[in-house]
């Protein structure tokens, strides 16, 4: 074997080494859930649940952040702390869960749930920053009470969504009934007549999630409980954000043979300028997790070529190779 042939056998050694042993899930270390990932600019997000409390007893959110879904840093403190007023959100005691984000002309608006000893219960609260990261200050009091004209068995897991047919802001949320409207151009309450139930989610538990791709509106949400090994995520697609939904089946469910169990509570995002989209969720830490210790993984989605539904998503050990968003971005026919 002379010197340049060693020498690629040596390059492709290491690439297929490189593409077959990547080890990229978890995608973050640690125990977090309720992964909502997002890109602005060339940035990925991920916003997610503190986990490893009894009784989903976080009460703090940090913000990971990545320049190719691979590597992530977080942010060195939390961006908000439950904790009444050892805390930064007056209204909130703690089970700080399931943050989503809006950017609109250069704030960026953090919802989330809390308890809410006030009401005693979970309410949905919103803080406002001037960067994914923060510094967010909190509105005073909660913005979605679960007393409104339709409610949810709790007001929880709140997903943002932008309609790209019209530019509004929407906020979907609930436990047990999947709840949304129209946000105010102020971004911190809703416009109450806008208020709707979502049907057409067999088996909808919570954990609602959108996005838009050419020509359907994906709907994603979770079924059971996140302590179960079951724990899955069921699908629909709509011509519209209004409905009607068409119930697809599940989308990512466990993965026994490989110890993936409870996987749920997924967000989707596209990579600017692809067709290229990667789903996160969460399942139990491997090994020895439960419904209180879960940790995020990253896969790839992919969308039928004829039907443009979502593929089933294969949980795996993993994970995703790097992928940057490019420059000289061109809008795709898809988005
Ligand atoms: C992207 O960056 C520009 C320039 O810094 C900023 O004005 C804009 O708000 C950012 N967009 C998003 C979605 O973060
Ligand atoms: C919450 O506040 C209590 C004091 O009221 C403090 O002991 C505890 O460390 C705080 N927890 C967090 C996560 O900040
Ligand atoms: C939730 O709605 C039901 C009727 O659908 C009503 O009986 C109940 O009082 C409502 N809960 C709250 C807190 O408003
Ligand atoms: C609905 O959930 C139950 C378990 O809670 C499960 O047995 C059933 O298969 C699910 N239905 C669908 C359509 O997935």
């Amino acid at each position: 074997m002379g010197v340049s042939s060693r020498l690629s056998a040596v390059l492709l050694w290491a690439s297929v080494a490189l593409t077959t042993t990547a080890n990229n899930n978890p995608a973050i270390p640690g125990l977090y859930a309720d992964p909502n990932i997002v890109v602005f600019n060339s940035t990925y997000y991920i916003y997610s649940t503190t986990d490893g409390f009894p009784g989903w007893g976080g009460k703090t959110f940090y913000v990971w952040s990545s320049q190719d879904l691979v590597d992530w840093q977080r942010t060195p403190e939390p961006v908000l702390t439950l904790n009444g007023s050892s805390g930064n959100v007056p209204w909130s005691d703690g089970n700080a869960w399931a943050p989503t984000i809006h950017h609109r002309d250069g704030i960026y608006y953090l919802y989330f749930s809390g308890d809410n000893p006030t009401y005693d219960r979970k309410t949905i609260g919103v803080a406002t920053g001037p960067s994914p990261t923060g510094p967010f200050t909190a509105q005073p009091t909660a913005m979605i009470l679960n007393n409104e004209a339709l409610n949810a068995s709790q007001a929880i897991d709140p997903a943002a969504f932008v309609d790209p047919a019209t530019g509004k802001y929407y906020l979907f949320w609930g436990n047990g009934n999947p709840l949304y409207a129209e946000l105010s151009d102020d971004m911190i309450s809703l416009k109450s007549n806008t208020l709707s139930a979502v049907t057409g989610l067999t088996n909808f538990t919570e954990a609602s999630f959108l996005v838009y791709r050419k020509p359907y509106y994906h709907y994603t949400f979770s079924h059971g409980d996140t302590g179960n090994a079951d724990y899955y995520v069921g699908y629909a697609t709509s011509s519209s954000v209004h409905g009607p939904w068409n119930y697809q089946g599940h989308v990512l469910d466990k993965r026994p043979s490989e110890g993936i169990l409870a996987t749920g509570s997924s967000s989707t995002v596209n990579v600017p300028g692809t067709d290229d989209w990667y789903m996160a969720y969460h399942h139990f830490k491997i090994p020895g997790g439960d419904g209180t210790d879960r940790e995020i993984c990253i896969d790839r989605a992919t969308f039928d070529w004829h039907t443009g539904v979502m593929r089933p998503v294969t949980p795996t050990l993993q994970g995703v190779n790097a992928e940057r968003v490019p420059s000289g971005r061109y809008h795709g026919w898809w988005a």
